[in-house]
């Protein structure tokens, strides 16, 4: 990929996309072209057509799509499995329409079988059930791959396909329902840290700067009385003297800092062919961490001096999901960044 290649960067704004472009300019690519959703919504067959036609980028990294945690992907299974096939199959058609060189497409891991053996090779896919909870969503990136594969097959294309783990960092979705897990669970503990102290001009600026969620309108929450904003906190998990978090916290799961992940998707994009690949390759460093212990570190690092209550009721999701890294290894890529390092990291970005 020479330095003045066009690249498109789909969904740029999201926290893997945006990741991607601040990683491509770091290695000196200039040539970037992004547009917001509202510029341009990748639903919409014929928009996609006539930007393709008009930009006619040579390179593209597919990191648009309806994203969400285990609330919002139950929660709203339609929206999940259109959405993505649509954005799926409208890029990638168009996309070979016009003769990209190369495309990237990003899923996740949420594509394995649910009790898949562990670590989970590239090659477990679809060898069992999947999990209940996000199988919409699942289901529509495991069409995206495939779609990538026979689009190779038949037209020989070069669209490859990288899984990266679960992810964190700049530009995260903090929101309470719709959110990923790791920011959703600094800010419940930010707001109980907030409450604890009396800080609640600290609570409404948090109110203020980013949704919430569950339909909470938050000029309303801002403009009550401190009981009644106390109360609303309360039913988001936030106390003053404890966090609720759903689930029993005995499942393990990995966590990769979004600029590792970037970092692995350039690198697969300027040395790496669909020959190379194969199907997909993991984005992993192969390692996991039981969540219990997540969740002290997360505590710690933000601050919070109460307790952490499990609400058991609430599911777990799947037991364990740990990827094998031993593709991405063989092709000389791993991750830098610590846990604690990106975490604290985020912690002070969100604070900022
Ligand atoms: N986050 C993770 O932990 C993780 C882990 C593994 C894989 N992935 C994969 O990485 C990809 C991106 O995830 P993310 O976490 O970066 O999600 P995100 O933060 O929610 O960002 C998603 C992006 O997609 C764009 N988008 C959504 N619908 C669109 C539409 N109809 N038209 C145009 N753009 C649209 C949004 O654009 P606007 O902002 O302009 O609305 C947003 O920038 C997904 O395929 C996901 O499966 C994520």
């Amino acid at each position: 990929m020479h330095k003045s290649a066009k690249i498109y960067v789909a969904g740029h704004r999201g926290l893997v996309g945006s990741a991607i472009v601040r990683c491509l300019q770091t290695y000196g690519y200039e040539n970037i072209i992004t547009k917001s959703s509202v510029d341009l919504d990748l639903m919409d067959q014929n928009a996609v057509r006539e930007f393709f036609c008009t930009e006619k980028p040579e390179y593209v990294f597919l990191a648009a799509a309806k994203v969400g945690g285990i609330l919002a992907n139950s929660t709203y299974p339609a929206e999940f499995i259109y959405q993505n096939l649509q954005i799926g199959a409208n890029v990638i058609h168009t996309a070979y329409k016009y003769g990209v060189k190369k495309l990237l497409n990003l899923g996740s891991s949420c594509i394995y079988p649910r009790l898949a053996q562990q670590p989970m090779k590239e090659n477990y896919l679809l060898t069992s059930e999947l999990e209940s909870t996000n199988e919409a969503y699942a289901i529509s990136k495991i069409a995206v791959i495939k779609l990538c594969k026979y689009y190779n097959q038949q037209y020989g294309t070069n669209f490859i396909s990288a899984m990266p783990t679960n992810l964190y960092g700049e530009n995260d979705n903090f929101n309470m329902e719709t959110g990923h897990a790791l920011p959703m669970l600094i800010r419940r503990f930010h707001l109980a840290k907030l409450l604890q102290k009396n800080d609640f001009d600290g609570i409404k600026l948090d109110l203020k700067r980013r949704p919430i969620g569950f339909g909470i309108n938050q000029s309303e929450v801002i403009s009550q009385n401190d009981i009644e904003i106390e109360r609303i906190l309360n039913t988001l998990g936030a106390y003053r003297e404890k966090v609720i978090i759903w689930g029993n916290g005995s499942a393990y799961r990995e966590f990769m800092n979004s600029d590792d992940s970037a970092d692995a998707c350039v690198y697969l994009m300027r040395n790496k062919n669909y020959d190379d690949i194969g199907e997909f390759v993991n984005i992993t460093s192969g390692a996991d961490i039981l969540l219990k212990d997540l969740f002290e570190i997360v505590k710690e690092i933000v601050g919070f001096r109460g307790s952490i209550e499990y609400d058991t009721n609430k599911p777990n999701g799947t037991p364990r999901k740990l990827m094998d890294n031993t593709k991405i290894q063989s092709f000389g890529w791993k991750p830098r960044v610590h846990l604690i390092d990106g975490v604290k990291k985020l912690y002070e970005w969100y604070v900022q």
